[in-house]
């Protein structure tokens, strides 16, 4: 079975990020198998500090994973530095880490009309610098977030039918991925 690791870029218990990966995870229950990691019990990023528990834990939840699903908040025009400490930690060693050719997912969020679209895109960007292979399809944007959340999961109809059409046509991706991998001779 497909397995995904799905991962948050916010921390805080009614982050609409959070919902948005809680809706996927409950979505998928059945189809998939979904890991959840909180990124929030890992250390800052600190070359010195000799191999952190967490830091092992996060990078074989990466590696056992056939593919990420990240879902970031828009801070300051850019990702939480929560989440770029995440990406900083499993991107060593340097171009030969667990997330070198990666699949990655990537939705945002947003409480302004943009739906984190800055965000978005400059998460795509540091991902392509650790040689991650982020996952080409329509930008998954979550607008004026806060209204379309209750209960910690997403409520917005059309919102939830956009999300999960990209997010089947990314495990369709993997399920192909899988019988040929990429690479290999397809005869
Ligand atoms: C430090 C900080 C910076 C923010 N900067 C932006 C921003 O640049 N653009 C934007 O649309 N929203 C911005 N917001 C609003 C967040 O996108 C909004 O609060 C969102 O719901 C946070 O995600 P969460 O619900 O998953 O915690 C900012 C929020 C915080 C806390």
């Amino acid at each position: 079975m497909t397995t995904l690791l799905c991962i948050s870029g916010s921390l805080r218990a009614a982050s609409t990020s959070r919902a948005v990966v809680s809706t996927i995870c409950a979505r998928l229950e059945g189809q998939v198998s979904t890991m959840r990691f909180d990124i929030g019990s890992l250390p800052h990023y600190n070359a010195d500090l000799p191999s952190p528990e967490t830091v092992d834990a996060f990078k074989e939840a990466i590696e056992t994973a056939d593919g990420l699903v990240m879902v970031t908040p828009e801070y300051n025009y850019g990702i939480p530095g929560v989440l770029k400490n995440a990406i900083d930690w499993a991107s060593r060693p340097a171009y030969a880490s667990v997330l070198k050719h990666k699949p990655v997912f990537v939705a945002s969020v947003s409480g302004g009309a943009l739906g984190g679209v800055r965000a978005q895109a400059h998460l795509k960007y540091v991902l392509n610098g650790t040689l991650a292979r982020v996952f080409t399809w329509q930008e998954v944007v979550v607008p004026h977030a806060a209204a379309k959340v209750a209960d910690g999961f997403l409520v917005d109809e059309a919102t939830e039918a956009f999300l999960l059409e990209g997010i089947q046509a990314f495990i369709r991706s993997l399920e192909a991925e899988s019988r040929t991998p990429i690479g290999a001779d397809p005869a």
